[in-house]
């Protein structure tokens, strides 16, 4: 069956007792069979239903055995990392502000060694001894194509694993697995739920011991996903077809409306001709995604005057709902990064990151000009 035909039908079988959508199980604890044989499920801190069942919806959704869903993003690749344990890890060096953050304040604390570069252009030598080498792609914000196949490749060599965060294509876009990646990691908190009501993360990967040492971390620390928050991501991923198809649909429109802007330096998209990573989006990549980000001609004070200026995107962190956002990285979401760091790899403080939603396009395009016209 194709995968749109599981999403629309909520990967859920009709009976005469939970009708056509899959009950809620909130229940915390479940009864054992005799005082010292457990049924399927104990606790819900280490498994539930319902979160089962968003597990097997990702597990399929990214072709592979495992699902696991936690209470976030960050929680998911907090948890990739330890059930890896302390290694060198070799990340993309563009990347969300708050893995950054985990990757080089928290993780050094807890004996990793982390080296950030520019994955589109590896080094020999970068793998060398590395055991994790972890990625977005596309990146955020600057969305980057980063060639699954090339790095797994060259990271398989070194014995490393391959982990690749999906968050920005999502599995109906972008397979990592299939293009050689190890473990797939998303915010689930972004396009997959898609109503910007509830924070998630979701991991898929076939190595069965890997997934047992995930769901046992997640288990002791306790940040599973909630039986209520599976549930509700569950139901939005049965339109995520349709959404992810509008929401890309009008993010090219406005990438192309905005690319001749004269109060824009530069438009990110990439299906505009002067993407640079073409060839790899279009490797591995069905759609382009539903970010845009531009850069505004003046500096840090015309962007700031730009997000002002906005009547119908709203001006809030996070991406991927059906609601369109807009934010300015440099000060908010990377905020993490010293402005070295930054300025080093092209996070520029006159930086727009534009969420596009499932609005009417031509909506989006004129309150953007609008906001633009008069910066
Ligand atoms: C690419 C990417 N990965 C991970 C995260 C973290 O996800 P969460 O906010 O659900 O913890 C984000 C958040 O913006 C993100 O953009």
């Amino acid at each position: 069956m194709d995968i749109e035909t599981l999403l629309a039908r909520g990967f859920w079988e009709p009976n005469d007792v939970d009708g056509v959508v899959p009950p809620i199980i909130t229940s915390t604890t479940f009864p054992f069979k005799d005082p010292e044989t457990p049924g399927r499920f104990v606790y819900s801190r280490s498994s539930n239903p319902t979160r089962s069942f968003l597990e097997r919806a990702i597990a399929e959704l990214e072709g592979v055995k495992f699902g696991l869903a936690f209470s976030s993003g960050m929680a998911a690749i907090f948890t990739v990392m330890l059930s890896i344990g302390p290694c060198k890890v070799v990340a993309e060096e563009d990347m969300y502000g708050g893995t950054y953050r985990l990757l080089t304040k928290l993780l050094p604390r807890l004996g990793f060694h982390v080296v950030t570069a520019d994955l589109t252009n590896p080094s020999e030598k970068l793998f060398r001894g590395a055991g994790v080498v972890f990625f977005e792609t596309p990146t955020n914000p600057q969305l980057k194509a980063i060639d699954i196949s090339a790095i797994s490749e060259m990271a398989h060599e070194e014995g490393a694993l391959v982990v690749v965060d999906n968050t920005f294509a999502t599995p109906l876009l972008q397979r990592p697995v299939k293009h050689g990646a190890d473990v797939v990691v998303h915010s689930s908190t972004k396009l997959i739920n898609g109503h910007s009501d509830v924070i998630g993360g979701l991991v898929a990967l076939n190595d069965e011991e890997l997934a047992f040492r995930m769901a046992s971390i997640r288990s002791i620390a306790g940040c599973s996903m909630s039986p209520i928050d599976s549930w509700l991501t569950l139901r939005g991923l049965r339109t995520l077809h349709l959404r992810v198809q509008r929401q890309c649909e009008n993010a090219a429109m406005i990438a192309e409306a905005l690319d001749s802007n004269s109060r824009l330096e530069s438009v990110i998209y990439p299906s505009l001709p002067s993407y640079p990573y073409a060839t790899t989006a279009l490797k591995q990549m069905s759609g382009m995604g539903c970010i845009v980000t531009v850069r505004v001609k003046g500096g840090v004070d015309k962007a700031l005057s730009f997000l002002k200026n906005l009547k119908l995107f709203t001006v809030a962190v996070s991406l991927g709902g059906v609601e369109s956002l807009a934010c300015h990285p440099a000060s908010t979401t990377h905020k993490s990064m010293p402005k070295e760091y930054r300025e080093r790899i092209g996070l520029t403080d006159d930086m727009v990151r534009l969420s596009v939603g499932a609005e009417n396009p031509m909506d989006l395009i004129n309150d953007l000009e609008e906001a633009l016209a008069s910066i």
